[in-house]
Protein backbone atom coordinates (compact mmCIF):
# COMPACT_ATOMS: atom_id res chain seq x y z
CA UNK A 1 0.00 0.00 0.00
CA UNK A 2 1.00 3.45 -0.82
CA UNK A 3 2.96 5.51 2.08
CA UNK A 4 0.40 8.43 1.51
CA UNK A 5 -2.66 8.72 3.25
CA UNK A 6 -3.87 10.88 0.78
CA UNK A 7 -2.19 11.96 -2.85
CA UNK A 8 -3.93 14.85 -4.93
CA UNK A 9 -2.63 15.34 -8.58
CA UNK A 10 -3.54 18.74 -10.57
CA UNK A 11 -6.78 19.10 -8.77
CA UNK A 12 -9.18 21.84 -10.34
CA UNK A 13 -13.04 22.63 -10.17
CA UNK A 14 -14.35 24.90 -11.25
CA UNK A 15 -18.26 26.57 -10.58
CA UNK A 16 -19.52 27.64 -13.79
CA UNK A 17 -16.68 30.21 -14.73
CA UNK A 18 -15.63 30.61 -11.10
CA UNK A 19 -12.25 28.32 -10.51
CA UNK A 20 -12.46 27.56 -6.38
CA UNK A 21 -9.40 24.91 -6.68
CA UNK A 22 -6.96 25.84 -9.24
CA UNK A 23 -4.52 23.08 -9.55
CA UNK A 24 -3.23 21.71 -6.06
CA UNK A 25 -0.71 19.11 -6.08
CA UNK A 26 -0.22 17.52 -2.31
CA UNK A 27 0.23 14.66 -0.83
CA UNK A 28 -0.95 13.84 2.72
CA UNK A 29 1.67 11.25 4.68
CA UNK A 30 0.59 8.14 6.55
CA UNK A 31 0.68 9.18 10.39
CA UNK A 32 0.98 12.96 10.11
CA UNK A 33 -1.34 15.85 11.37
CA UNK A 34 -1.78 17.97 7.80
CA UNK A 35 -3.19 21.56 7.88
CA UNK A 36 -4.84 22.86 5.25
CA UNK A 37 -4.40 26.87 6.25
CA UNK A 38 -6.23 29.66 4.15
CA UNK A 39 -8.90 32.45 5.06
CA UNK A 40 -12.13 32.74 3.95
CA UNK A 41 -13.14 31.77 0.58
CA UNK A 42 -9.67 30.01 0.04
CA UNK A 43 -10.70 26.90 -1.60
CA UNK A 44 -10.66 24.63 1.55
CA UNK A 45 -13.89 23.27 2.00
CA UNK A 46 -14.21 22.64 -1.58
CA UNK A 47 -11.21 20.14 -1.14
CA UNK A 48 -12.07 18.60 1.58
CA UNK A 49 -15.38 17.54 0.01
CA UNK A 50 -13.46 15.87 -3.48
CA UNK A 51 -11.65 14.17 -1.30
CA UNK A 52 -14.19 12.78 0.32
CA UNK A 53 -16.15 12.21 -2.90
CA UNK A 54 -19.50 14.31 -2.17
CA UNK A 55 -17.96 17.05 -5.27
CA UNK A 56 -16.74 15.59 -8.84
CA UNK A 57 -13.73 17.59 -9.71
CA UNK A 58 -13.40 19.12 -12.73
CA UNK A 59 -10.18 17.57 -13.61
CA UNK A 60 -7.27 15.65 -11.53
CA UNK A 61 -7.07 13.14 -9.59
CA UNK A 62 -7.60 11.81 -5.75
CA UNK A 63 -6.20 8.42 -4.24
CA UNK A 64 -7.22 7.74 -0.87
CA UNK A 65 -4.61 5.29 0.58
CA UNK A 66 -3.98 4.21 -3.22
CA UNK A 67 -7.93 3.72 -4.16
CA UNK A 68 -8.96 6.34 -6.51
CA UNK A 69 -12.03 8.19 -4.97
CA UNK A 70 -14.05 8.55 -8.18
CA UNK A 71 -13.22 5.09 -9.76
CA UNK A 72 -14.12 3.22 -6.20
CA UNK A 73 -15.68 5.73 -4.23
CA UNK A 74 -17.22 2.93 -1.44
CA UNK A 75 -13.76 1.59 -0.40
CA UNK A 76 -12.06 4.49 -0.53
CA UNK A 77 -14.57 6.40 1.84
CA UNK A 78 -14.34 3.08 4.22
CA UNK A 79 -11.22 4.84 5.40
CA UNK A 80 -12.16 7.95 5.95
CA UNK A 81 -13.99 9.57 8.97
CA UNK A 82 -15.72 13.47 8.54
CA UNK A 83 -16.00 15.91 10.80
CA UNK A 84 -18.13 18.70 8.52
CA UNK A 85 -17.59 22.55 8.91
CA UNK A 86 -21.58 22.67 10.59
CA UNK A 87 -22.43 20.86 13.48
CA UNK A 88 -23.97 17.75 12.78
CA UNK A 89 -24.95 15.69 16.11
CA UNK A 90 -28.83 15.01 16.75
CA UNK A 91 -29.49 17.10 19.23
CA UNK A 92 -32.36 15.40 20.89
CA UNK A 93 -31.03 12.27 21.32
CA UNK A 94 -28.06 11.28 24.25
CA UNK A 95 -24.25 11.60 23.65
CA UNK A 96 -24.81 7.84 23.96
CA UNK A 97 -27.40 7.75 21.21
CA UNK A 98 -26.04 9.52 18.57
CA UNK A 99 -22.59 7.35 18.45
CA UNK A 100 -24.68 4.56 18.41
CA UNK A 101 -27.06 5.55 15.50
CA UNK A 102 -23.55 6.35 13.90
CA UNK A 103 -21.98 2.70 14.76
CA UNK A 104 -24.62 0.85 13.66
CA UNK A 105 -24.86 2.80 10.34
CA UNK A 106 -21.60 1.24 9.89
CA UNK A 107 -22.98 -2.29 10.96
CA UNK A 108 -20.66 -2.11 13.83
CA UNK A 109 -21.87 -5.58 15.61
CA UNK A 110 -23.38 -4.97 19.27
CA UNK A 111 -20.60 -5.66 21.46
CA UNK A 112 -18.05 -4.05 20.25
CA UNK A 113 -20.69 -0.99 19.54
CA UNK A 114 -20.66 -0.89 23.31
CA UNK A 115 -17.27 -0.82 24.11
CA UNK A 116 -16.47 1.43 20.93
CA UNK A 117 -19.05 3.98 22.21
CA UNK A 118 -17.18 3.73 25.94
CA UNK A 119 -14.04 4.59 24.71
CA UNK A 120 -15.12 7.34 21.89
CA UNK A 121 -16.83 9.06 25.39
CA UNK A 122 -13.65 8.67 26.82
CA UNK A 123 -11.82 10.18 24.08
CA UNK A 124 -14.00 13.12 23.81
CA UNK A 125 -13.83 13.57 27.69
CA UNK A 126 -17.84 13.82 27.69
CA UNK A 127 -18.33 9.97 29.76
CA UNK A 128 -20.41 12.25 32.47
CA UNK A 129 -22.57 13.38 29.92
CA UNK A 130 -23.21 9.99 28.11
CA UNK A 131 -27.01 10.46 28.93
CA UNK A 132 -27.43 14.22 27.95
CA UNK A 133 -29.02 15.08 25.37
CA UNK A 134 -26.54 17.13 22.48
CA UNK A 135 -28.64 19.72 21.71
CA UNK A 136 -27.87 21.07 25.50
CA UNK A 137 -24.42 20.85 24.91
CA UNK A 138 -21.71 23.26 24.40
CA UNK A 139 -20.09 24.49 21.25
CA UNK A 140 -16.93 22.76 22.04
CA UNK A 141 -18.66 19.78 23.47
CA UNK A 142 -20.63 19.35 19.86
CA UNK A 143 -17.57 19.27 18.42
CA UNK A 144 -15.85 16.71 20.63
CA UNK A 145 -18.75 14.17 20.10
CA UNK A 146 -18.50 15.16 16.52
CA UNK A 147 -14.79 14.42 16.27
CA UNK A 148 -15.27 10.97 18.42
CA UNK A 149 -18.04 10.32 15.88
CA UNK A 150 -15.94 10.33 13.43
CA UNK A 151 -13.68 7.45 14.95
CA UNK A 152 -16.05 4.86 15.60
CA UNK A 153 -15.57 2.55 12.16
CA UNK A 154 -11.84 3.05 13.08
CA UNK A 155 -10.25 5.19 9.99
CA UNK A 156 -7.01 5.03 9.20
CA UNK A 157 -7.74 8.83 8.20
CA UNK A 158 -10.04 12.07 9.32
CA UNK A 159 -11.06 14.61 7.72
CA UNK A 160 -12.02 17.52 10.01
CA UNK A 161 -12.96 20.82 8.45
CA UNK A 162 -12.43 23.51 10.87
CA UNK A 163 -12.68 21.49 13.63
CA UNK A 164 -12.36 24.79 16.12
CA UNK A 165 -13.94 27.33 14.18
CA UNK A 166 -15.62 30.03 16.63
CA UNK A 167 -14.79 27.98 19.59
CA UNK A 168 -13.19 29.79 22.66
CA UNK A 169 -9.52 29.43 23.56
CA UNK A 170 -10.15 26.58 26.23
CA UNK A 171 -12.85 24.58 23.48
CA UNK A 172 -10.62 24.97 21.24
CA UNK A 173 -7.13 23.70 23.21
CA UNK A 174 -9.64 20.80 24.15
CA UNK A 175 -9.88 19.63 20.59
CA UNK A 176 -6.04 20.24 19.96
CA UNK A 177 -5.51 17.20 22.59
CA UNK A 178 -8.69 15.31 21.23
CA UNK A 179 -6.49 15.43 17.63
CA UNK A 180 -3.09 14.71 19.07
CA UNK A 181 -4.35 11.55 21.37
CA UNK A 182 -5.89 10.07 17.90
CA UNK A 183 -2.89 10.64 15.95
CA UNK A 184 -0.47 9.65 18.71
CA UNK A 185 -2.82 6.86 20.24
CA UNK A 186 -4.34 5.54 17.50
CA UNK A 187 -2.19 6.16 14.87
CA UNK A 188 -4.77 8.40 12.63
CA UNK A 189 -3.75 10.79 9.91
CA UNK A 190 -5.62 14.09 10.39
CA UNK A 191 -6.34 16.15 7.99
CA UNK A 192 -8.00 19.52 9.05
CA UNK A 193 -8.45 22.84 7.74
CA UNK A 194 -8.29 25.86 9.91
CA UNK A 195 -8.17 29.53 9.72
CA UNK A 196 -6.29 29.64 12.78
CA UNK A 197 -2.28 30.42 12.13
CA UNK A 198 -1.69 30.12 15.52
CA UNK A 199 -3.11 26.20 15.62
CA UNK A 200 -1.43 25.00 12.24
CA UNK A 201 1.37 26.27 14.20
CA UNK A 202 0.95 24.47 17.20
CA UNK A 203 -0.62 21.13 15.69
CA UNK A 204 0.47 20.43 12.85
CA UNK A 205 3.20 18.25 11.32
CA UNK A 206 3.22 19.98 7.92
CA UNK A 207 0.90 22.77 7.08
CA UNK A 208 -0.41 23.90 3.53
CA UNK A 209 -1.09 27.34 2.58
CA UNK A 210 -4.40 27.73 0.20
CA UNK A 211 -5.58 31.35 -1.41
CA UNK A 212 -7.84 31.48 -4.47
CA UNK A 213 -7.55 27.74 -4.94
CA UNK A 214 -3.78 27.41 -5.15
CA UNK A 215 -1.56 25.85 -2.78
CA UNK A 216 0.99 29.01 -2.27
CA UNK A 217 3.51 27.15 0.62
CA UNK A 218 4.21 23.93 1.82
CA UNK A 219 5.96 22.69 4.61
CA UNK A 220 6.53 21.94 8.36
CA UNK A 221 5.58 25.24 10.75
CA UNK A 222 9.67 25.95 11.21
CA UNK A 223 10.20 25.85 7.31
CA UNK A 224 7.60 27.96 6.61
CA UNK A 225 9.20 30.21 9.25
CA UNK A 226 12.52 30.23 7.63
CA UNK A 227 10.96 31.40 4.58
CA UNK A 228 10.92 34.74 5.30
CA UNK A 229 14.40 34.29 6.27
CA UNK A 230 15.19 36.96 9.11
CA UNK A 231 15.21 36.31 12.62
CA UNK A 232 12.45 38.50 13.80
CA UNK A 233 10.01 40.87 13.13
CA UNK A 234 9.21 44.18 14.35
CA UNK A 235 5.61 45.54 14.86
CA UNK A 236 4.53 48.76 16.04
CA UNK A 237 1.33 50.24 16.92
CA UNK A 238 -0.63 53.81 17.38
CA UNK A 239 -3.34 56.11 16.19
CA UNK A 240 -4.43 55.08 13.00
CA UNK A 241 -4.37 58.52 11.82
CA UNK A 242 -0.27 58.52 12.71
CA UNK A 243 0.53 55.54 10.85
CA UNK A 244 1.89 57.01 7.69
CA UNK A 245 4.30 58.96 9.80
CA UNK A 246 4.73 55.51 11.63
CA UNK A 247 5.58 54.23 8.28
CA UNK A 248 7.82 57.10 7.12
CA UNK A 249 9.94 56.55 10.25
CA UNK A 250 10.31 52.49 9.24
CA UNK A 251 11.60 53.60 5.81
CA UNK A 252 13.73 56.45 7.00
CA UNK A 253 15.98 53.71 9.52
CA UNK A 254 16.10 51.53 6.11
CA UNK A 255 13.23 48.71 7.15
CA UNK A 256 10.83 47.44 4.25
CA UNK A 257 7.24 48.47 6.23
CA UNK A 258 4.33 47.39 5.32
CA UNK A 259 1.12 48.66 7.13
CA UNK A 260 -2.08 46.94 8.45
CA UNK A 261 -4.90 49.10 9.74
CA UNK A 262 -3.33 50.67 13.26
CA UNK A 263 -0.01 48.77 12.81
CA UNK A 264 3.11 49.42 10.54
CA UNK A 265 5.58 45.82 10.47
CA UNK A 266 8.53 45.11 9.05
CA UNK A 267 10.89 42.49 9.07
CA UNK A 268 13.93 43.47 11.18
CA UNK A 269 16.95 41.17 10.13
CA UNK A 270 19.93 40.47 12.12
CA UNK A 271 20.35 43.66 13.94
CA UNK A 272 16.36 44.29 15.03
CA UNK A 273 17.30 45.42 18.28
CA UNK A 274 19.15 48.25 16.83
CA UNK A 275 16.47 49.10 14.15
CA UNK A 276 14.19 49.31 17.09
CA UNK A 277 16.19 52.41 18.95
CA UNK A 278 16.24 54.20 15.72
CA UNK A 279 13.09 53.70 15.26
CA UNK A 280 11.54 54.90 18.88
CA UNK A 281 14.23 57.92 18.13
CA UNK A 282 12.28 58.68 14.78
CA UNK A 283 8.95 58.63 16.49
CA UNK A 284 10.03 60.21 19.52
CA UNK A 285 11.01 63.36 17.68
CA UNK A 286 7.90 63.37 15.37
CA UNK A 287 5.59 63.70 18.97
CA UNK A 288 3.91 60.30 18.33
CA UNK A 289 2.37 58.22 20.65
CA UNK A 290 3.15 54.64 20.18
CA UNK A 291 0.24 52.36 21.37
CA UNK A 292 2.63 49.20 21.37
CA UNK A 293 5.87 48.36 19.86
CA UNK A 294 7.51 44.90 19.73
CA UNK A 295 10.01 42.25 18.44
CA UNK A 296 8.73 38.49 17.92
CA UNK A 297 9.99 35.20 16.22
CA UNK A 298 8.20 35.46 12.53
CA UNK A 299 5.33 33.17 12.97
CA UNK A 300 3.01 31.74 10.29
CA UNK A 301 0.70 35.32 9.93
CA UNK A 302 4.15 36.50 8.65
CA UNK A 303 4.72 33.91 6.49
CA UNK A 304 1.02 34.35 5.34
CA UNK A 305 2.09 37.98 4.92
CA UNK A 306 4.98 37.67 3.08
CA UNK A 307 3.43 35.24 0.79
CA UNK A 308 0.37 37.01 0.30
CA UNK A 309 0.77 40.66 1.43
CA UNK A 310 -2.76 40.66 3.38
CA UNK A 311 -3.14 39.42 6.61
CA UNK A 312 -5.44 36.34 7.67
CA UNK A 313 -8.01 37.74 10.21
CA UNK A 314 -7.50 37.60 13.99
CA UNK A 315 -6.57 34.25 16.06
CA UNK A 316 -8.86 35.31 18.69
CA UNK A 317 -12.76 36.56 18.43
CA UNK A 318 -15.91 35.60 16.23
CA UNK A 319 -15.96 35.58 12.65
CA UNK A 320 -19.14 35.07 10.05
CA UNK A 321 -18.62 32.20 7.47
CA UNK A 322 -19.31 32.25 3.97
CA UNK A 323 -18.50 36.28 3.53
CA UNK A 324 -15.70 36.13 0.98
CA UNK A 325 -12.65 37.99 1.86
CA UNK A 326 -14.37 40.13 4.65
CA UNK A 327 -10.79 40.22 6.40
CA UNK A 328 -8.40 40.81 3.70
CA UNK A 329 -7.17 43.96 3.88
CA UNK A 330 -6.03 46.00 0.48
CA UNK A 331 -6.01 43.47 -1.68
CA UNK A 332 -9.87 42.10 -3.52
N1 LIG B 1 -21.39 25.09 -5.00
C1 LIG B 1 -20.74 26.24 -5.27
N2 LIG B 1 -21.12 27.02 -6.29
C2 LIG B 1 -20.47 28.16 -6.58
N3 LIG B 1 -19.40 28.62 -5.91
C3 LIG B 1 -18.97 27.88 -4.88
C4 LIG B 1 -19.62 26.66 -4.50
N4 LIG B 1 -18.96 26.14 -3.44
C5 LIG B 1 -17.96 27.01 -3.15
N5 LIG B 1 -17.97 28.04 -4.03
C6 LIG B 1 -17.03 29.15 -4.03
O1 LIG B 1 -15.72 28.63 -4.09
C7 LIG B 1 -14.83 29.37 -3.26
C8 LIG B 1 -14.16 28.45 -2.27
O2 LIG B 1 -15.13 28.02 -1.34
P1 LIG B 1 -14.79 27.06 -0.12
O3 LIG B 1 -16.05 26.79 0.60
O4 LIG B 1 -14.00 25.92 -0.60
O5 LIG B 1 -13.86 28.02 0.75
P2 LIG B 1 -13.24 27.76 2.20
O6 LIG B 1 -11.78 27.92 2.07
O7 LIG B 1 -13.76 26.49 2.74
O8 LIG B 1 -13.82 29.00 3.01
P3 LIG B 1 -14.43 29.08 4.53
O9 LIG B 1 -13.25 29.32 5.40
O10 LIG B 1 -15.31 30.27 4.46
O11 LIG B 1 -15.15 27.82 4.82
C9 LIG B 1 -15.66 30.46 -2.61
O12 LIG B 1 -15.49 31.64 -3.35
C10 LIG B 1 -17.08 29.95 -2.73
O13 LIG B 1 -17.99 31.03 -2.84
MG1 LIG C 1 -14.93 25.99 4.36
Amino acid sequence: MSDNAVLIQDLVKKFGDFTAVNGINLNIKKGEIFGLLGPNGAGKSTTINMILGLIAPTSGKILINGTDIQKDPRSARKQIGIVTQETVVEPELTAEQNLMIFGKLYHIPEPELQKDIDFALKLADLESFRHSYAGTFSGGMKRRLETAKSLMHAPELILLDEPTTGLDIQNRAKIWDLLRNINQKQNVTILMTTQYLEEADQLCDRIGIIDHGKLIALGTPAELRQKIGVSSVIEITAEREDIPKVAKAFEKVGLDAKVLNNKVTALGGSNATKKIEMLVKEITAMKIQIHNISMHEPTIDDVFLKLTGSELRDTEGAYSTGAKGTFMMGRR
